[in-house]
């Protein structure tokens, strides 16, 4: 943490900058995955792609065929969404490890002395990670778990593309304004780092 002058300067180790990059990155990747999903290559776009084809010619093919043959098109895509998914789980586990030897400690939106700004800040973290950990654990048991859970488990996990949106949406706001405003430099400190670490 910063000292004296530098009270608001936070320092970001090479840890702490190589990890929030990659999950940076690793968001980034799966909202692509996520975007194609629900754009072009959506099963019912894709499937209207096939019967619009065959209907120039004789052969007959039902809805049923229609949607899976779309989904096996979609598949190759798809699975590099379950790919960062692990990723995720991951680096996610890394991230909430490494606070027990002294990193990336988990800010506590709880200190008496900080602003409404500071505190609504914090906060923030803590309601994203505690959707992260749901979108992981159900994004594992569709995966992993036993078949009945499958169904229960994908609509609570599909749900994650709106606090997803939402923060992506705050945290950039949140950083430009920061940036702008009592904080100069942030954005080349969370890239470049800086001389002093911590
Ligand atoms: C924070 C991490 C994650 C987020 C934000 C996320 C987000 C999403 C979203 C928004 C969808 C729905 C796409 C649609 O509307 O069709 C989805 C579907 C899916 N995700 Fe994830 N996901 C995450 C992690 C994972 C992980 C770790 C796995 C598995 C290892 C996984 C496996 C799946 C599967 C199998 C589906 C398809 C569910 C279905 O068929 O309805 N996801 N994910």
């Amino acid at each position: 943490m910063g000292k004296l002058n530098i009270m608001k300067e936070t320092k970001y180790s090479n840890l702490y900058r190589i990890i929030h990059w990659a999950i940076a990155i690793a968001f980034l990747l799966l909202s692509i995955t996520i975007f194609l999903r629900l754009t072009w290559m959506n099963k019912y776009n894709v499937a209207a792609i096939i019967q619009n084809y065959l209907s120039g010619t004789d052969q007959v093919v039902s809805q049923e065929q229609l949607i899976d043959l779309a989904k096996k098109i979609r598949q190759p895509m798809w699975n590099w969404h379950i790919y960062i998914g692990y990723v995720l789980v991951g680096l996610f586990s890394i991230r909430f490890i490494i606070p027990a030897f002294g990193h990336m400690k988990i800010q506590n939106p709880f200190g008496n002395k900080l602003s409404a700004k500071m505190k609504f800040q914090k906060w923030t973290y803590i309601i994203f990670y505690l959707c992260v950990i749901v979108s992981l654990v159900t994004g594992l048991i569709i995966e992993l778990g036993p078949k009945e859970y499958k169904k229960p488990m994908e609509e609570i996990h599909v749900l994650g593309i709106y606090y997803l949106i939402a923060f992506i949406g705050l945290h950039l706001a949140g950083v430009l304004i920061a940036e702008f405003t009592d904080q100069k430099g942030i954005i080349s400190r969370i890239v470049s780092g800086s001389k002093k670490e911590n």
